[in-house]
């Protein structure tokens, strides 16, 4: 048993270090391409188009193109900053945990580098080409009960049912996942309160926390796919008149008015007004998140 395990380490320090990881991507420009959607724009045109409007296509840009991640880049702004962008890796920016999933299985350290240094730079094009692509929900978080089921396998796509087979070049399956049309598939990145498995916890979305917690046991029936129920996956904060409409519908505002004089003595008479009034909103959680 000694001999083997002996003849295994050896047998694994005979193989150069490129070969164990090779696997992971070292550039910004790799990891790009191993989790790259374009080739599903030809077939699937609209869904694709939806998602490109998504905030999912714009994971790491923030709003209105803020680079809302500049200060995990800058010495000293967060306690999760480097020293200088070059000392960067994976544990300086724990928000790719949700905005950025596939960095934590599929890339090096590297990758960290190169995207602090593109914060530090405003390189908005290089920032914008990491999203949360097709292959990330139907691929990478498709499988959430791992030991049972085993990780997702490459080159095959997961929906809600299975396909015999799949016209894509790469992608010539598809099967089953058992999550993907139940709210725990959102869940996954959506939030439950603060994020404890960070060295330092803090708190970002907290979305999936108020659903279970307050929407469900109050009687709610649905599920996040119900109601968010095309790829769009709106609101888009960027589209500021779409956002307008859609939380109009959705927000309710009853004011109701009592104006009388109540007669303190004989003669008198002094003017009063109660107002009531009760906000509610029809959404599966609360609005706005956080
Ligand atoms: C050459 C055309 C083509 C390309 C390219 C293509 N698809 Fe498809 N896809 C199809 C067709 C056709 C179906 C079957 C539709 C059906 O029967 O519901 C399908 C089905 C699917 C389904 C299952 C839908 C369901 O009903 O559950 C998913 C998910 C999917 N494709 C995702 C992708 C992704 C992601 C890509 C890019 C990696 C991609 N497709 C590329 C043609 C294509
Ligand atoms: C548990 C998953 C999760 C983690 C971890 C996480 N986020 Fe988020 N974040 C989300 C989701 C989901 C949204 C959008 C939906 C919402 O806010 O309800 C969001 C929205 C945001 C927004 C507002 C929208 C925007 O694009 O400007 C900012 C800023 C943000 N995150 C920054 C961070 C930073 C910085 C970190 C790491 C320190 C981080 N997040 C970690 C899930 C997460
Ligand atoms: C944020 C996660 C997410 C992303 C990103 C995403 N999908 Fe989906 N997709 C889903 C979920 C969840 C369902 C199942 C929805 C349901 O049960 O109603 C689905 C369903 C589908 C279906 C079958 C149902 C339908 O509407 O025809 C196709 C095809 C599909 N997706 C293709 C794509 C393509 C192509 C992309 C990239 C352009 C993409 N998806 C990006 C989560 C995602
Ligand atoms: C891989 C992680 C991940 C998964 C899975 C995921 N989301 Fe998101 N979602 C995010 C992040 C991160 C953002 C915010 C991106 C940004 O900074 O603008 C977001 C944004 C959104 C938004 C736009 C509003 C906002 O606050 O930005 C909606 C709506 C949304 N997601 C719904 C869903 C639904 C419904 C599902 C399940 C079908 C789902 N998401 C699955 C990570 C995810
Ligand atoms: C009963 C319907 C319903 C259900 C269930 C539901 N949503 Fe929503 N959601 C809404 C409505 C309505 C809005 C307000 C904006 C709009 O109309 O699009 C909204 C807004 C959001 C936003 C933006 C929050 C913000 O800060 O303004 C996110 C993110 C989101 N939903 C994700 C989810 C996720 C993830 C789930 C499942 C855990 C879910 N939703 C379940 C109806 C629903």
């Amino acid at each position: 048993m000694i001999v083997l395990r002996l003849l295994l380490v050896i047998a694994l320090l005979a193989l150069p270090a490129s070969v164990l990881a090779a696997d992971k991507a070292k550039t910004i420009e790799e990891l790009v391409k191993m989790y790259d959607s374009s080739s599903c724009k030809a077939c699937h045109a609209e869904i694709y188009a939806q998602w490109e409007k998504s905030h999912h296509a714009r994971s790491l840009m923030g709003v209105q193109g803020g680079l809302m991640m500049t200060p995990l880049a800058m010495r000293g702004a967060t306690v999760f900053s480097p020293d200088t962008p070059e000392k960067a890796t994976m544990k300086n920016f724990p928000c790719f945990k949700c905005h950025l999933p596939q960095a934590l299985t599929s890339a090096e350290n590297s990758v960290a580098v190169e995207f602090a240094q593109a914060l530090l730079a405003g390189n908005k094009d290089k920032v914008g080409q990491l999203r949360i692509t097709c292959l990330v929900c139907h691929n990478e978080k498709a499988i959430i009960h791992r030991i049972q089921e085993g990780k997702p396998e490459k080159g095959v796509l997961y929906s809600t049912k299975a396909l015999a087979s799949h016209p894509d070049k790469g992608y010539k399956t598809v099967k089953k996942s058992s999550v993907m049309d139940h709210s725990i598939f959102c869940g996954q990145c959506h939030g439950l309160g603060p994020n404890f498995d960070a060295e330092n916890p803090y708190q970002c979305a907290t979305l999936y926390g108020n659903y279970i917690h307050a929407y469900i046991p109050r009687g709610g029936t649905k599920s996040c796919q119900d109601c968010h129920s095309d790829h769009r996956y709106a609101p888009d904060f960027d589209d500021h008149e779409l956002t307008g409409k859609l939380l109009k519908d959705s927000i309710y505002l009853d004011v109701q008015t009592l104006g009388y004089e109540w007669l303190r003595k004989s003669k008198d008479l002094r003017p009063m007004l109660v107002v009531n009034t009760k906000i509610w909103q029809k959404a599966g959680h609360e609005i706005p998140d956080g």
